[in-house]
C-alpha cells in the first residue's frame, strides 16, 4: 500500500468544497498547488488548458479520432495537462492520486471508444495528453530505437528510414496511430506474418507507475513488463517510452491492390483467399478491404473486395508465390509496384502515388469519423452461402467497411502466453467490422450501432467461440463495462476473456500487485479484483 502523503487532507477538503460549483479553476488550482508542494515541481500555467482557454477544444479534439466522443453531450475533462518532460508525468500521477482526481491518458487518441479523452463512468477527470513527448532515437548499430509515447508510428517509420533503407518496424498500417497506446494492445501491420506484432518486438520500456516512480524493464520486473505489452492501455501505468527492436526489410519490396466486385466473382475468390491467407509465404501479407461501390455508370450498388498487399521481395518472386498459392486473383506484373519499404508504408496508408515520406512527420492525415467497430477471429473458412448473406447485410448500410487480416506465419509460432495478446495459432484471419457516418445526430448513431450489432449476431456461428475473441486495440464497449465501484471479476471477465483469453487472470494478478488502489482505470481497465469462489457464473462464451 501507499505511504500516506504529506498534505492529502487539506487539499482534498478544498477540492470537495468546490466540487459542485464552477470547478475547473479550483480543481486546477489545487492540482497546481499539489504539483508544487507534494511533487515539488514548478510547471508553468501555460501547460494547462481549461474550458476557458480559447485553445481548449482544439487541443481536446487534436488527436481524437472518433467524432462520436467529441459531441457536446460527452463529458469533457476539467483541464488538459500537456507534460513536457518525464518529471511532469510523475507529478501528474502523484497529484491525481493525492487529490483523488480521475485521469485519462492519451498518446495519440486513436482509441475506438474515446477512452483516452472521455470518461463516461467518472467525473471530474483531467486529460494527460502526451502528444508533446515524442522524441525518437534510432540506433542502427544495435537495431533498436527508443520512442516516446506521443510519437506516431509514422514518425518512427520515417526516422528509421532516414538512417537505413533495410530496416523497418513491425507495427500498424495507419501512420497517425500513437506508439504509446498501440503497443499496449499488440499492434499489428503488414509485417505481422513475418515478425509478429509491435508488442512482440519491444525490448524495454520506461513507465510511471501508480506511485509516481519511473521504472524500466529491470526495475519493474518481468510480470509488469509482460502485462504492458498487450494487456491494454490505461491499466498498469503510464508508458513514457518504448524501446523497440528494428526488423530487416529488403531494399525493394512489392505492393499491389487488386479489386473484385460481386459481378467479377468476388465471393469465390474470397472463399479461396480464406484457404490460403494464413498458409502462404510469410513474406506476403494480403489483407482484404470490403466496401460498397457503384457497379458501372448506372450506379447499382455492389460489394467490392480489394486485395491490398505487401510482399517483402521483388515482383518476380511475388508472381511465383501468387501463381502457386492464389492464381484465382489473377495478379499480373502490371499490378505490381516495386518500391522501398518506407514508400510501401505510404502506399498501404493510401497516400497519393507521389507523396513524399516527409508527410509522415505531420500528424494532419487524420481519420476522424463518427464510427463504431467490432472484431472477430475466424478459424474455419466462412462458406460462400454465408458470404452471400453478408453482402446483403452490407448493402443495407450507408457506409460499411470490413477489413480481413491474415494470420499465420510468425503469429502462429509465438505462444499464446508469451505476452497478453493471445490470438495466435489456429486463427486464419481477423475481421474488423466498421460503420462510418457523417453527423453527430443521436438517432443516426443508434441506427448504425443497431446495424453493426445485427451484423455481429449474424457472424456469431462463423467466428471463434469459447471465447468469441476480440482485439483490445479495437476497443468495443458493447462487450461490457467496468462500474465505477465494485466491478466484480465475473463482470470484467466478460470482455477480459475475449480480449486476453486465459491471460486475463494473470493480468488481474499483476494489477492487484502494481495498482491495488486502481489509480489507472477506465471503462475496460483490468480491475484489481481477485477471482472468488462466489463468482461462479463466470463464463467464457
Ligand atoms: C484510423 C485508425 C487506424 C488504426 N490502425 C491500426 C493498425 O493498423 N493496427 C493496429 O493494431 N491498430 C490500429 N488501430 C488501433 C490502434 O492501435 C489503437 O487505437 C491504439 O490503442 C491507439 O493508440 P493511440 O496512442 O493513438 O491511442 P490513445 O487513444 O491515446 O490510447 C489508447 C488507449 O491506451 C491508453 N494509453 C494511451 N497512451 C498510453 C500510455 N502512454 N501509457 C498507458 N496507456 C496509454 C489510453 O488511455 C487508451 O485506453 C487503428 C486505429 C485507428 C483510429
Ligand atoms: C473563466 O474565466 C473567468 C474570468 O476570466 C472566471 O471568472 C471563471 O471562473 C473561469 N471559469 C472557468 C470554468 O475556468
Ligand atoms: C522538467 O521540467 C521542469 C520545469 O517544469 C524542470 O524543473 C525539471 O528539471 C525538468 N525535468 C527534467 C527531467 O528535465
Ligand atoms: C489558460 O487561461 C489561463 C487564464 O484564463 C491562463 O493563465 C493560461 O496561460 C491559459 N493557458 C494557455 C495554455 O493558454
Ligand atoms: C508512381 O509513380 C512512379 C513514378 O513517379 C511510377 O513509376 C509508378 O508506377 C507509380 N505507381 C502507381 C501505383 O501509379
Ligand atoms: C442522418 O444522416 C443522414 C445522412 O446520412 C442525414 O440526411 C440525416 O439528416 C441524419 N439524421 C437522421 C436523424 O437521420
Ligand atoms: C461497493 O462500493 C461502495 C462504495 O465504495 C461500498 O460502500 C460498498 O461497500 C461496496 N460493496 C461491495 C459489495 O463491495
Amino acid at each position: 500500500m501507499m505511504p500516506p502523503t504529506k498534505c492529502i487532507l487539506p487539499l482534498l477538503s478544498v477540492l470537495l468544497l468546490s466540487a459542485s460549483g464552477t470547478t475547473s479553476i479550483s480543481i486546477l488550482d489545487n492540482f497546481i498547488k499539489c504539483l508544487t508542494i507534494n511533487a515539488e515541481i514548478y510547471i508553468p500555467f501555460s501547460n494547462f488548458y481549461t474550458p476557458n482557454n480559447s485553445s481548449f477544444l482544439s487541443i481536446l479534439e487534436s488527436s481524437a479520432q472518433n467524432l462520436r466522443y467529441l459531441v457536446p453531450s460527452m463529458p469533457k475533462p476539467e483541464f488538459i495537462f500537456t507534460p513536457l518532460n518525464e518529471s511532469h508525468v510523475q507529478a501528474a500521477v502523484i497529484c491525481a492520486r493525492d487529490l483523488r482526481i480521475h485521469l485519462r491518458i492519451r498518446s495519440r487518441g486513436h482509441d475506438y471508444e474515446g477512452l483516452s479523452y472521455v470518461s463516461q463512468i467518472e467525473t471530474p477527470f483531467f486529460l494527460l495528453d502526451l502528444a508533446k513527448l515524442r522524441s525518437i532515437e534510432v540506433d542502427i548499430n544495435s537495431k533498436t530505437a527508443w520512442v516516446q509515447a506521443g510519437a506516431t508510428i509514422g514518425e518512427l517509420y520515417y526516422r528509421i528510414s532516414e538512417k537505413s533503407n533495410i530496416h523497418g518496424f513491425a507495427a500498424g498500417l495507419c501512420p497517425s496511430v500513437g506508439i504509446g497506446g498501440h503497443v499496449t494492445g499488440g499492434g499489428y501491420g503488414t509485417m505481422m506474418r513475418k515478425y509478429g506484432l509491435a508488442a512482440d518486438n519491444v525490448v524495454d520500456a520506461r513507465i510511471v507507475d501508480a506511485r509516481g516512480r519511473i521504472l524500466d524493464r529491470e526495475a519493474m520486473g518481468e510480470d509488469l513488463f509482460w502485462a504492458i505489452r498487450g494487456g491494454g492501455g490505461g491499466s498498469f501505468g503510464i508508458i513514457l517510452a518504448w524501446k523497440v527492436k528494428l526488423v530487416p526489410v529488403p531494399a525493394t519490396v512489392t505492393v499491389f491492390t487488386v479489386s473484385k466486385t460481386l459481378e467479377q466473382g468476388a465471393t469465390k475468390i474470397l472463399y479461396k483467399w480464406q484457404q490460403v491467407a494464413d498458409k502462404l509465404d510469410e513474406d506476403l501479407f494480403i489483407r482484404v478491404i470490403i466496401k460498397l461501390a457503384n457497379a458501372g455508370p448506372k450506379g447499382k450498388r455492389t460489394v467490392t473486395t480489394s486485395y491490398n498487399a505487401l510482399f517483402l521481395g521483388d515482383s518476380e518472386r511475388l508472381l511465383q508465390v501468387m501463381h502457386m498459392w492464389f492464381p484465382e486473383l489473377g495478379l499480373t506484373r502490371n499490378d505490381c509496384i516495386e518500391t522501398s519499404w518506407i514508400r510501401s508504408v505510404l502506399y498501404i496508408a493510401d497516400f497519393q502515388n507521389n507523396t513524399e515520406p516527409e508527410i509522415l512527420l505531420e500528424a494532419e492525415f487524420l481519420f476522424k469519423n463518427y464510427f463504431k467497430a467490432k472484431s472477430d477471429f475466424v478459424k474455419e473458412p466462412i462458406p460462400e452461402s454465408v458470404l452471400e448473406g453478408l453482402w446483403k447485410m452490407l448493402l443495407e448500410e450507408d457506409n460499411p467497411v470490413m477489413i480481413w487480416n491474415p494470420y499465420g506465419g510468425m503469429m502462429s509460432k509465438i505462444s499464446e502466453y508469451e505476452i497478453p495478446f493471445p490470438h495466435r495459432k489456429g486463427n486464419i484471419f481477423k475481421i474488423q467490422y466498421l460503420t462510418l457516418w457523417k453527423d453527430g445526430d443521436r438517432k443516426n448513431a443508434t441506427k448504425h450501432n443497431g446495424w453493426i450489432r445485427r451484423l455481429y449476431d449474424y457472424m456469431a456461428p462463423y467466428a471463434s467461440i469459447f471465447p468469441r475473441a476480440a482485439y483490445v486495440n479495437y476497443r468495443d464497449l458493447d462487450l461490457g463495462l467496468n462500474k465505477k465501484f465494485n466491478t466484480s471479476y465475473t463482470e470484467a471477465s466478460a470482455w477480459g476473456i475475449k480480449y486476453f483469453k486465459d491471460n486475463f487472470n494473470r493480468l488481474v494478478r499483476v494489477k492487484i500487485k502494481v495498482d491495488p488502489d486502481n489509480i489507472f482505470r477506465h471503462e475496460q481497465s483490468i480491475p484489481p479484483v481477485p477471482f472468488r469462489l462466489e463468482d461462479t457464473s463466470h463464463t467464457t462464451a
